[in-house]
């Protein structure tokens, strides 16, 4: 199985990545790190370790950055509620975080790891960035960034993605690296949409998991449709970096050289995608996820919660 290695802020679509890797034998998920976003970092620490303990995974957990290198926090409590993962009823954690940081338990994995290993991002990219910054003598342990964020429309204002907005900075660096990076940006994510009798399906399924899932996904969908980001459907945008790597058919993928704006004004966060470099003439720096087989995504979905 392929090392990989999540940092997330859950958030009802990162914990639902988190239940898929938890019973993807094709990765070995080596460590979870926590970033803020969705909520700040005490809350999306503490929902991690429910959804870790409702899955029965034990993998490494370290907490980053309380705060962004730029821009701030903005919890979505709109959708996710004031704990971030409103809507089912959640173990109380069975484990517990390192003593040290995310950045230093990426280190210390990707160390430890005689294969390279790839890093999944589904919140702001922080965490992410602050490693790349420090420890360039690891990046060629790196195999790629799955990331979601992005896109060549916004959610938060009418050009900027939510994860890259609350850090553009902390996004500005990670495309700059010279990693191998795979976006899942919301030109993909907005397709991959869970309708209420999918979500229904799942819950059927009776397992504690299947029945948490439902009850989060439900709530998650219920606010989306209520504030008007969806006129029926909720996107799963974080799943689709999972997703990704194990059914990558399900995805068509682009070239692209990625910008994104860090110049505090109305484009703040947003990514500029130069599909294979044509107007600006730079090598791409990212692969960039454009559509998605729906059907066979939430298919993927529903296999993976049943098999818990
Ligand atoms: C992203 O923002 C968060 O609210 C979601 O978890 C996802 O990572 C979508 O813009
Ligand atoms: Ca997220």
């Amino acid at each position: 199985p392929h090392p990989v290695i999540i940092d997330c802020d859950p958030g009802h679509d990162d914990a639902l990545a988190l239940l898929m890797l938890g019973k993807s034998k094709e990765l070995n998920l080596l460590g979870v790190t926590v970033c803020a976003g969705n909520q700040t970092l005490d809350k999306t620490v503490f929902n991690t370790l429910r959804i870790l303990t409702l899955a029965g995974m034990t993998p490494r957990v370290a907490a980053g950055a309380r705060k962004p290198l730029s821009n701030k926090i903005t919890p979505v409590s709109d959708i996710m509620g004031e704990s971030g993962l409103d809507g089912a009823t959640l173990p109380e954690p069975a484990l517990a975080v390192e003593a040290l940081s995310a950045v230093e338990l990426i280190a210390d994995l990707l160390r430890q790891s005689e294969d390279k290993v790839t890093l999944i991002a589904t919140g702001p990219l922080t965490n992410v960035a602050t490693f790349l910054i420090g420890w360039p003598s690891l990046h060629a342990k790196i195999e790629r960034i799955v990331l979601m964020g992005g896109g060549t429309f916004g959610n938060v204002s009418p050009v900027a993605e939510f994860n890259f907005h609350t850090d553009p900075v902390a996004a500005d660096i990670v495309f700059q690296s010279g990693t191998p990076i795979v976006m899942s940006g919301l030109d993909v994510t907005y397709q991959a949409l869970i309708f209420e009798d999918e979500i229904e399906q799942i819950r059927k399924l009776e397992s504690p998991v299947s029945i948490a899932t439902a009850d989060m996904l439900s709530y998650y969908l219920q606010h989306i449709v209520q504030k008007g980001y969806s006129k029926e459907g909720a996107h799963l945008h974080d799943p689709c970096t999972i997703a990704w790597l194990l059914a990558p058919d399900l995805f068509t993928i682009e070239p692209a050289y990625i910008m994104v704006e860090t110049f505090n004004g109305y484009c703040l966060g947003a990514s500029v995608i130069d599909y294979y470099g044509k107007l600006s003439g730079k090598p791409c720096n990212a692969e960039v996820m454009t559509t998605i087989n729906r059907i066979g995504f939430v298919d993927l979905i529903k296999d993976r919660i049943a098999c818990y």
